[in-house]
């Protein structure tokens, strides 16, 4: 049956292949709001309480890593409204968040630029993950300021500035000037609210990631949602290019 919200995850099911790294594109609330004849930011504030709980219930499964699209390099262009009120939602999750979050061994990695953001916030997210950084149980990638192709661009002017030679340049090293270096490439990544597209989400990361989309709106994301996916995800066949399946 279908839970109405992530409160309590207990893996049910059998046999599961669970992805060592969940990817997540929370799309969905401002429809959702909307449907309510709510304001756009209270979508953002229901949708943000979900985050915990969500990491809470994949860290049930044995997921590693969790990577939320949090702020995209495009979510600037937005009324300056909600943009203040996402910065302000964020700020106060940062509060009520972090020593949480630390406690319950989380480690939190920023990925995206922390230059445009107001220093007060600058300063908190890098506390957080100074104060997270050696947390062993699961790592939550919070995808803040966040563009694909701005990653890449600023990899490649890094490796310009660091003398690397063309010939030095491999897969490898590149992905070390990466906002995700160290992190594994996302196994599955989740999209809520319906849409069907990457939006310039992990665009190097997600070469051989499985897609799982849902129409459910990421207000309304629910333990079954995640169930959905997983089970959707231990039916894929991962062959990276081969013809073998893997073992
Ligand atoms: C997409 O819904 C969601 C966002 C643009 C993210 C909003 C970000 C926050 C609330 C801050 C995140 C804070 C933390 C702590 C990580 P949408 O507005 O695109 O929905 P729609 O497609 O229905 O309009």
């Amino acid at each position: 049956m279908k839970s109405t919200s992530v409160s309590v995850c207990k893996p049910s099911l059998g046999k599961l292949k669970i992805p060592d790294h969940i990817a997540i594109i929370m799309d969905g609330n401002g429809r959702w709001a909307k449907a309510k004849g709510l304001p756009r930011l209270e979508g953002h504030r229901v949708g943000v309480s979900n985050i915990r709980p969500v990491l809470e219930c994949l860290a049930t499964f044995g997921v590693k890593y969790v990577t939320i699209f949090a702020f995209s390099t495009e979510n600037w262009k937005r009324p300056t409204p909600e943009v203040e009120g996402i910065m302000e939602i964020l700020q106060e999750e940062i509060h009520k968040e972090t020593e949480i979050l630390h406690q319950k061994g989380v480690r939190v990695i920023h990925l995206g630029e922390l230059e445009h953001l107001s220093p007060q916030l600058q300063e908190a997210v890098t506390r957080a993950q100074e104060l997270t950084k050696n947390n062993e149980n699961i790592t939550l990638n919070v995808a803040f300021d966040y563009g694909g192709r701005s990653e890449i661009l600023e990899a490649v002017k890094r490796i310009i500035r660091d003398g690397i030679a063309p010939g030095q340049i491999d897969e490898t090293l590149f992905s070390r000037y990466l906002y995700t270096a160290n992190i594994p490439d996302p196994d599955l990544i989740i999209r809520t609210g319906g849409e069907l597209r990457l939006s310039n989400f992990l665009l190097w990361q997600s070469a051989y990631s499985e897609y799982y989309a849902t129409s459910t709106l990421w207000p309304d994301i629910s333990e079954w949602d995640l169930e959905q996916a997983l089970i959707a995800y231990s039916q894929r066949q991962r062959r990276f290019g081969t013809v073998r399946p893997e073992v």
